[in-house]
Order: structure tokens, then sequence, then C-alpha cells
């Protein structure tokens, strides 16, 4: 979605919003106008999130069940809604009835900003962007890692989207315009602080800044090179590349390992002008900052 179509709905669903709702207080009270998500918009989010029958994906504000109905009959998963109205909520049991998947879904009454739903795989939602913001610190922190959390039409600050998609929207609504597009983010762990690696030239000390799903990565070889890296966090994949920097030359640097709790396994591939070697390589944590 182009900014300008973007701001054009912002200004439609705020709009809707303030008309329905009326005051700012409410606005605190987390409540968000219902308008749905075409159908297949709610089928490219699905797909954009790799869903399958193994997950578990929750709508925040779910509105009718369209897309936890959608997660249930295409992709064999299982479906949660949680949405503050019990019309819609009533709507959304008759709707998976009719469409066969009342089994594999569940709707409950629920305000989102009261609620734990860190059981999800797939969280989904169409929320204007206060909303997201103060959802992202559940998302953060409360979801697992590995967690693929897919938005329509709007983003959260700071936390930039992994991936975004421009979708063509079938049926239109006229205010607001024929694409739209949808983000995509995966939950990533937490890696923030000091952590060692033994090797067999003595020890690998790194420092690793965290933002959301990007790392810098700073220290030193067991043999004195200073390590100057950076990369990202895919759920509990880490990679960075960089360089290892000595007075006779640089190394060119690349690291890709698991994080499991305070451990992170992995292998580095190092090449410089001598040729190259692989260097497999086990962080434990030193301490978290
Ligand atoms: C823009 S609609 C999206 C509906 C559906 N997810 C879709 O994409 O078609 C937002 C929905 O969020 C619900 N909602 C707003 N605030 C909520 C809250 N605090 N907790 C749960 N649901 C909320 C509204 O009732 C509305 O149905």
């Amino acid at each position: 979605m182009k900014r300008g179509q973007a701001s054009r709905l912002v200004a439609a669903l705020a709009g809707i919003w303030f008309a329905t709702q009326g005051s700012a207080q409410d606005e605190g009270a987390g409540r968000a106008p219902f308008v749905t998500t075409p159908t297949n918009v709610a089928e490219r989010m699905l797909a954009l999130a790799g869903t399958g029958p193994a997950d578990l994906v929750v709508d925040l504000g779910s509105g009718d069940g369209r897309i936890v109905i959608a997660a249930a009959l295409e992709h064999g998963a299982r479906g949660l809604e949680l949405e503050i109205d019990p019309g819609l909520v009533e709507v959304s049991r008759r709707n998976a009835q009719a469409a066969g998947v009342a089994d594999r879904t569940e709707f409950r009454v629920a305000d989102m900003l009261a609620s734990r739903f860190s059981e999800a795989s797939v969280v989904t939602a169409y929320l204007l962007p206060w909303l997201l913001d103060r959802l992202s610190n559940a998302f953060l922190y409360h979801l697992r890692p590995g967690t693929r959390i897919v938005t329509h039409a709007f983003t959260m600050t700071g936390w930039q989207p992994d991936r975004s998609e421009t979708v063509v929207v079938h049926a239109p609504d006229p205010k607001a315009g024929a694409e739209t597009t949808i983000h995509l983010w995966t939950v990533p762990t937490q890696v923030r602080g000091d952590w060692r690696a033994a090797s067999a030239a003595g020890e690998w000390r790194l420092r690793m800044r965290q933002n959301f799903q990007l790392v810098d990565v700073e220290g030193s070889t067991g043999d004195g090179a200073r390590v100057a890296a950076a990369g990202r966090l895919d759920g509990t994949r880490i990679a960075f590349t960089g360089r290892l920097l000595v007075a006779g030359g640089d190394t060119r640097m690349a690291f890709q390992g698991h994080v499991a709790g305070d451990a992170i396994e992995g292998k580095v591939e190092l090449e410089s002008a001598s040729g190259r070697r692989t260097l497999p390589l086990a962080f434990g944590r030193a301490s978290a900052s």
C-alpha cells in the first residue's frame, strides 16, 4: 500500500472509530472499528505466515471470524478468535458451523489487551497502529520465538516487518483503494548481552546488542582479532556477517547458528587472503545486559 493510501485508510478507520465510539478515553479502553479484511487478502496473510496443520492461529479482534475460519478450512490449522463484541462472536460461531470447522475453532468474547495468547504460533491482526503499538511488547516478550505475526495494512512503531507484500483486493471498498499491504514479523529470541565460546586458539568474547530482530556484534577472538559484525534473528536462528580486524589484513566472517536459551551453537566461515575455513563455535551466555 502506498503512503497516501495508508493514511487514507487510517483516516477512514479512525473516522469510523470516532464516529461510533466518540472519545480518546474510549480509545484508551482499547476498542477499534469493525472493518473486514477482504477474503483474498486474508488468504494471502495466512499463506505469508506459512500456516499449516500444526499451527494455532489467533486473530486479534476477529470480527466475523473469517481469518480463523479460513485458517481451519484452507490450511487445516486450529483457530482462536479474541473479539470484544459478543454479537460478532455469535456471528463467527455460526459462520464456523456453516463452514464445518466448529471443531477446530474457538471463539472467545475477550479484550485482547487484557488477554494472554502465548499459545499462538500465528497471530493475525487488522488493527490501527496505536493498538498494534500497545500489543508490541506482548508480541515480543510473551509469544514464543518463531511465532509469526501478520498484519493487514498497519505496522508497529520501530519494529520493522521482515517482509511486506502488496495484494490486489478482489472486491475493493471505494474508500480503501484497490491495493493493500500485508506485513510479516517473526518473533525473535532475545540475545542481548555477553557470550563466550572456547576455540583451539583461545576464547571468543562477543557482546550482542539487539534492536527487535536486528543484532550488532562486537568483541574479540581467541587469537586477538577484533570482531565487528551485524545481522539478524529469525525466531531462534541467528546469522551475522562482518570482519575480524587484525594488523596483517582483515578476514571476512559469516556466522550462522541456533539459539537455545543460554546457548548458541553454530559455525563461523572465515575467508582471508590465505584461504577459507569453517570453525564450529558453541557460545554460552556470560551475562545479560
Ligand atoms: C478492523 S476489524 C478486523 C476484523 C477481522 N480481524 C478482519 O480482519 O476481518 C477490528 C475488530 O477488532 C475488534 N476489537 C476492537 N478492540 C478490541 C479489543 N480491545 N479486544 C478485542 N477485540 C477488539 C472490533 O470489534 C473489530 O471487530
